[in-house]
């Protein structure tokens, strides 16, 4: 592979304790890269007024790529509350930088895998008719539509009287056309045909480049006729270009109710913006959750690679750190996939289902134990204990393991 520069955005919280250990492996690996560190987060909101500053946007756009540990967010007054006294009543409103992010460089393509490692003790277990359990085996990857749908942004507590007007010549609205705007709140769902399109060629092209049998377009178009209609349209329309792969299609609702039904039976899932995030949670849930819940948000020029959870601000100051890493590490795995590196993205995956299926070492949401400095007393590895036990087995070798 040829060297690269990765813009480290480590964040806030643990996002400073997880992502030092992903480019451990990173190293391990023999992955050579030149890290940049770039500033991200809630003390550049504090600081700055801007929780992504340019100087960030500008590396990520010089280097393309980026590995982002986790930012603290909060609610717009306590935002404000938390503003240094210098840039108080200077029009600065805080802005998620991760959605910024997505929206700056058009990510648009969010991928989160969801994988069962075996012997990892948080694994969905089912209740067979004979009164047995089995684990069924999980190996799903949603391709959740990143910066539309409901997440778009366009919405309105007491909408100005011309989109009240606009909505009025729809016959559906008559019910609402009394309610006073204070009492009226609207979130527009934007589905656009080339985004739509993006996710599913990039779904479909997963499928097939890592050998999935089928595709499920997961949506609801029986109700949401035009938007979810859309997305299903698109689908099949791009299936027609990928005959070898089957495409199904389910309604979110059924789907998440058949989540721990038959699990095992999907692959790859297509969904919108918010149906992404529900289903790929859910799917997550299945897997070990936060702790194992990686993603990456891939654009045509940028991508960023990331853990799907966040600062967890109560673990943040314990020393030595307690959380669970993997997340960030499947993320950095993911970002060598992206860079053409798949095969020591497989050696990381390999080392890591070595140490879940050994079992020996265990942070502490792995135990079922409450986290805190007392994990540790009680048996849990730390976060450097438990990445320690991974670059053990990639010395090894453990690439018979498969996952
Ligand atoms: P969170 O994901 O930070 O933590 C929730 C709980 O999950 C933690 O208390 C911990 O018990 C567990 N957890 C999270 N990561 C873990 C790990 N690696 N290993 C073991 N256990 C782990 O979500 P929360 O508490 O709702 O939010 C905290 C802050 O993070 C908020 O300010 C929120 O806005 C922000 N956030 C940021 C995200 C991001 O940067 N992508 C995503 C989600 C929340
Ligand atoms: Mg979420």
């Amino acid at each position: 592979m040829p060297k690269h520069t990765i813009v480290t955005m480590p964040g806030d919280g643990i996002g400073n304790q997880v992502l030092p250990e992903a480019t451990r492996v990173l190293d391990a690996v023999g992955f050579e890269a030149n890290y940049v560190h770039a500033d991200i987060g809630w003390e550049c909101w504090r600081n700055e007024g801007n929780a992504l500053p340019e100087r960030t946007i500008e590396l990520l756009r010089q280097h393309k790529v980026g590995l982002f540990g986790a930012i603290t967010s909060k609610p717009r007054k306590e935002a404000a509350a938390e503003l240094s006294p210098a840039l108080n009543g200077k029009g600065h409103q805080y802005y998620s930088p991760i959605v910024s992010m997505r929206q700056i460089f058009n990510l648009d393509v969010c991928m989160r895998p969801c994988l069962s490692f075996p012997g990892n003790p948080l694994n969905f277990i089912r209740k067979r008719p004979d009164g047995g359990y089995e684990e069924p085996k999980v190996d799903v990857v949603v391709f959740r539509q990143n910066t539309e749908g409901l997440y778009a942004g366009v919405e309105w507590t007491n909408p100005p009287q011309p989109v009240r007007d606009a909505l009025a010549t729809h016959s559906k609205f008559k019910p609402f056309a009394n309610v006073p705007g204070a009492d009226l709140a609207i979130s527009v769902r934007i589905i656009t045909r080339p985004a739509a399109r993006r996710i599913c060629e990039a779904a479909f092209r997963h499928a097939r480049k890592f050998g999935y049998k089928s595709v499920t377009i997961c949506e609801k178009p029986n109700v949401l006729r035009e938007t979810s209609g859309m997305m299903e349209e698109v689908a099949r329309q791009v299936q027609k270009e990928f005959v070898d792969i089957a495409l199904w299609s389910t309604n979110i609702d059924a789907q998440t109710m058949w989540l721990t039904k038959n699990p095992e039976d999907y692959g790859v899932i297509i969904a919108s913006n918010l149906f992404g995030d529900v289903i790929s949670d859910a799917f997550a849930g299945l897997v070990g959750g936060l702790g194992f819940a990686a993603s990456g948000n891939i654009g045509d020029e940028v991508a960023v690679f990331e853990p799907t959870h966040g600062s967890a601000p109560k673990y943040a100051e314990l020393d030595p750190p307690i959380v669970n890493p993997i997340a960030m590490i499947l993320s950095a795995a993911m970002m060598l996939d992206h860079l053409g590196g798949t095969d020591k993205a497989t050696k990381i995956r390999a080392a890591i289902a070595a140490v879940i299926s050994e079992g020996r070492i265990r942070t502490y949401d792995m135990m079922r134990i409450s986290g805190g400095a007392k994990s540790i007393a009680q048996g849990a590895a730390s976060t450097t204990q438990i990445t320690d036990a991974i670059l053990s087995k990639l010395e090894v070798g453990v690439e018979a393991v498969t996952v």
